[in-house]
């Protein structure tokens, strides 16, 4: 097939370089935005008087059919073309004849793909909102069946305090909720139209840009051409709040993990989303989540392979930035994947409360509020810290814990020590005695709820 460019080549492409040349293969996934971009851009042309009113309108019906076509399926992508904006170019013109020729007066594939790829991305990040909506929602679900549910907190994965086990969730929901703010920064600035820039210098022609980029949706133009189309930010931008997503993801996914294991047996995954050993009987596996726990590297990795993209290419544009395309359409599938198996992963699993409860029965986890106890009825607190950390070496030496060791024994250590201390030092009563804002307490844990819920109905 003749290539659009041939006037000035001699020779044909060789094969290799052809195929190694092209994208279509990958950027045929925004037929729609190229589409689109291109009717606004038609729709500019005639009102500025650049193209007829009569010429218009038969390259809209064109570009309305060609759309028709692919989402119906009638039209495949012809493996020849070099990229989307070629293919729907050539398409055009073999429909309508010569008035196709015209669509391409005062633009470039420059500011074309520049279009293309902030209008995908813009509809591909809200869709991801609206996954992470539903993370959202199923720990809200599970925060709120369990606002009172004791389980031992971690440092150092060693058991620290004991907190609820809605506190825990809820601290997975707040970093949720910085990471869409992050995504809708990113799309703030992304939002601006290149269209028009055209290669890199701008035209000749009187182009209207900012009634293409007001019938695009986007907040503005960007106003230097050789910006408009050189720049990438935008894609390292959402790749770095992706990467941050797949962290978060990953890091809840780690603890999924050591939660359904035997060691743990806080909570069991519902069998839709786990499965077996092909060889041990008894096994069942939280692959989501390990999944979820690998792909975060998959993400990271894209990330890294736009940022290398970038670095080092002068400007204006440069046939490296095609590379932008199969890195960002990769973090994006991977993350949505995640999303889709996460949100029903959570809010279907169960939550055994008794083992967890359990646990924080272990591993003096009220040594701290022990020390408070002192502390209160006048011993500073550095002493206080030590004189427990004496308790709990006895009790470890003796079998005993802080619950049940007799208050004799405490009086060795402090006349302080009254019998009101074991009430002072239950799980229930440490959890809600912590009155702190942002605390594990329960008043602050119904404020978080509220947060979230409030924060998931204004989305
Ligand atoms: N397929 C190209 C890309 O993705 C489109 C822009 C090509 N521009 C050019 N001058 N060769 O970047």
């Amino acid at each position: 097939m003749e290539k659009m460019w041939a006037g000035r080549f001699s020779k044909e492409l060789n094969k290799e370089a052809d195929d190694f040349n092209s994208s279509l293969r990958f950027d045929c996934r925004m037929y729609k935005q190229d589409i689109t971009g291109s009717l606004s851009h038609a729709a500019m042309l005639a009102k500025q008087g650049i193209i007829s009113a009569a010429d218009c309108e038969k390259i809209s019906d064109g570009l309305c059919s060609i759309l028709e076509d692919i989402e119906a399926g009638r039209l495949s992508f012809d493996a020849d073309a070099e990229d989307i904006h070629m293919f729907i170019e050539s398409e055009l013109t073999k429909r309508i004849g010569d008035v196709g020729k015209r669509l391409h007066t005062a633009r470039s594939r420059n500011d074309q793909v520049a279009v293309d790829i902030r209008l995908y991305l813009r509809d591909e990040t809200e869709e991801i909102i609206t996954l992470i909506k539903s993370l959202l929602e199923a720990i809200l679900e599970q925060a709120q069946a369990h606002k009172t549910d004791i389980m031992p907190g971690y440092t150092h994965l060693q058991r620290a305090q004991p907190i609820t086990f809605a506190h825990h969730l809820l601290a997975y929901a707040m970093m949720f909720i910085r990471d869409i703010g992050r995504l809708k920064d990113a799309v703030g600035r992304m939002n601006y139209s290149p269209l028009g820039s055209c290669a890199l210098s701008g035209t000749t022609y009187d182009t209207d840009r900012y009634y293409t980029a007001e019938k695009l949706g986007f907040d503005g133009i960007t106003l230097n051409s050789i910006d408009g189309v050189s720049d990438r930010d935008f894609c390292v931008e959402l790749m770095s709040a992706f990467a941050l997503i797949m962290t978060h993801l990953s890091r809840f996914s780690e603890e999924i993990i050591l939660w359904s294991s035997w060691e743990f047996k806080f909570i069991e995954l519902d069998d839709s989303f786990t499965t077996g050993s092909s060889i041990m009987p008894q096994k069942k596996n939280p692959d989501m989540a390990e999944l979820v726990r690998g792909k975060t590297g998959r993400v990271y990795g894209d990330l890294f392979t736009m940022l290398t993209v970038l670095k080092g290419t002068p400007l204006a544009y440069n046939k490296d930035m095609q590379e932008d395309k199969e890195c960002i359409f990769d973090s994006i599938d991977t993350l949505k994947q995640c999303l889709k198996v996460f949100a029903p992963m959570i809010s279907t699993m169960r939550v055994l409360t008794n083992n967890m409860h359990t646990a924080a029965q272990k591993g003096f986890i009220n040594a701290t509020d022990l020390a408070d106890y002192l502390t209160k009825k006048g011993m500073p607190f550095r002493t206080a810290y030590k004189t427990v950390g004496q308790i709990v070496a006895f009790c470890i030496e003796n079998n005993l814990v802080l619950e049940t060791m007799p208050i004799k024994d405490y009086n060795k250590y402090s006349e302080l020590f009254q019998e009101d201390l074991y009430d002072e030092i239950s799980l229930e009563t440490c959890v809600a005695k912590r009155i702190s804002a942002g605390s594990t307490g329960i008043e602050s844990v119904e404020k978080q709820i509220a947060y979230v819920g409030t924060f998931i109905q204004k989305l």
